[in-house]
Formats: C-alpha cells, structure tokens, sequence
C-alpha cells in the first residue's frame, strides 16, 4: 500500500495500472476511519482491480462554526485499517486548493437547501466541490459512498448525472453498533451518557418504520410517533422528516414511491445523523 500526498504523485502511481487496463475504485473519507468506512473499502475492494482511499478533512464543507480544527485525526490507525481492507493507494494531500483560496466552486441547487443544508449552509457545495476535485485527480471507475449520509449520497449521484461524470457511484448500507447507533466519526466526541442516549436516534427511525410496516401512511402521524419517542429521550431533533428517497422532497402522505426517514440532532458536543429507508407497498390497482 502507498501513501501519496499530491495530485501529481497519485497520476504517476496510477498510470501504469490504467495502462494495463485495471479499474480503479475511490472511497472518498475525512479519516478517523471506523468499520463504516471499512466496508466501503471492502465493498471497493470486491470491485475494481485498484482502490484507492482518499483522507481529507475538506475545510470547504465545514461552516465557520463547525468542528473543523477539532475533527478528529488519526492517520496512523486510519493507515492500519486501510491496508487491513486491501486498498492499494492512500490519497492524503495537505491542501486541495490553490493558496489564495477556491475561486471556481459547485453549486447545489434544491437538493441541497433541506435537512442537513437548512443548518448547514454552504455545506453541500462544499462536500460537491471536494468530490469533484477527488473525481479529478483519481479519475476513478467506481466510487463508493455510505447510506449514512443518504442527502449526501443523493446529491453526488445527481451532480455525476448533471455534469456527465464517465464513473458509477456506489451506496453501502450504513454500518451500526450492536444497539442501533449508526457509526460516525463524530461518536467520539460522546461521553457514555450521551452514548447511551444517542440510540434513540436509530430507534426512533425503526419506531417510524413498523408504523408503515403496519399500514400507516400518514406522514405526520408518523413522525409523532418518532418525535414522542426522542423526547422521551430528551432529544429535541434538528429535523425528524419523512422524504422521497430520491428527490429529498416532502411528503405529506407515503405515494408507493421509496421513501426515507432522517433525524439530525445535537448530543453533547455532537451533531448527529441518521436515515432508514421506509418500505412503501405500491398500490395495487
Ligand atoms: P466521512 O464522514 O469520513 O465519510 C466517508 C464515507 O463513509 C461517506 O461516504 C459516508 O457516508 C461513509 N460512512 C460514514 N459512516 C458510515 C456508516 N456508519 N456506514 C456506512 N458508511 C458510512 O462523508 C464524508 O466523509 C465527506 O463528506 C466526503 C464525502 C469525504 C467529502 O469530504
């Protein structure tokens, strides 16, 4: 396994591997990696002949009260887990923007406006920017991004559509404690209290889920389902939402289209995610 910093570098590692024809998967991280991440190289792994992880900490996705000088990092163990994983390449640049900062950046529209977008302006932008430039430099065939951030997910698919990118995305299910919690980075900022507490997020969504698993369409209906059982928690949600899966837009009824629920909220020093895909049954005619 390499590890190579800059764009230049990366191109000459690579370029001997696209000459004999090899396909490349990216797994696009910000590092303190966990068995979320894990899979993700797996499933890059069982894909294409080369992978390659990148581990950034993108400044241009973190709003200017944000975690970003407090992101944890850990290349070290990141390493230990990428070679367990099988990646070829690990992309770790120091900076991916010229000095005197971006002046060309991606602009999301609509699709990233709600949910994590409403509280985090300027986020998404930054988080398609980051992947376009990562998209560039590795060139790859695949890339493979987790369910966990499903918004995130959604508006990757729908940038590599709009801009005719030449590379398929990939989703992985989100990967979780034995209780529930989906991984993250950002769970190591929770102390055990908070751990504890932050399983009612996945409940919660699991709660939402036997309501229509049980009949329930209305999405209000189902949502106090959810919010009673955050605040029995003592969990006041960012948002508690019910949206198509692909479009990301609201929905007052379930319509037989895929939908998602999602929650966002703060625990102690953390600002946590989570979504679950909620089964609809098309109406038979
Ligand atoms: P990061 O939060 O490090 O996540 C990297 C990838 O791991 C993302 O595709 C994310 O969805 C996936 N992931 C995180 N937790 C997961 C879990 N529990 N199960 C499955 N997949 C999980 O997402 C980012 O970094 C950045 O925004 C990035 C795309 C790298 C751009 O900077």
């Amino acid at each position: 396994m390499k590890v190579v910093t800059t764009t230049a570098e990366l191109r000459i590692q690579l370029a001997e591997s696209r000459r004999a024809g090899k396909s490349v998967a990216l797994v696009p991280t910000m590092g303190c990696l966990h068995a979320g991440h894990a899979r993700l190289i797996r499933e890059a792994r069982s894909l294409a002949d080369i992978v390659v992880v990148s581990i950034y900490v993108n400044p241009l996705q973190f709003g200017p009260s944000e975690d970003f000088s407090r992101y944890p990092r850990s290349f070290d163990a990141d390493a230990e887990i990428c070679a367990v994983e099988g990646a070829d390449i690990i992309f770790h640049p120091h900076n991916l923007y010229p000095e005197d900062g971006p002046k060309v950046t991606l602009t999301v529209r609509e699709l990233g406006d709600s949910l994590c977008g409403a509280t985090r302006p300027g986020h998404f932008d930054g988080v398609a920017t980051v992947v376009a430039i990562l998209f560039n430099a590795v060139q790859p065939d695949i890339a493979v991004f987790g369910e966990k951030d499903w918004q995130q997910l959604a508006i990757i698919r729908r940038m590599v559509a709009d801009l005719h990118m030449p590379l398929e995305i990939v989703g992985v299910q989100t990967v979780r404690e034995a209780d529930g919690l989906a991984m993250s980075s950002r769970n190591r900022y929770l102390n055990d209290v908070e751990l504890e507490k932050s399983i009612a997020l996945s409940a919660a969504l699991r709660a939402m889920q036997t309501q229509v698993a049980n009949g329930e369409r209305d999405v209000p209906a189902i949502k106090a389902v959810g919010h009673r059982l955050l605040l029995e928690s003592g969990i006041e949600p960012e948002y508690l939402d019910i949206r198509d899966a692909g479009s990301l837009k609201a929905l007052d009824s379930l319509n037989g289209n895929p939908a998602r629920a999602f929650v966002a909220a703060r625990i102690g020093r953390a600002r946590l995610i989570d979504n679950i895909p909620i089964e609809t049954m098309t109406e038979t005619p």
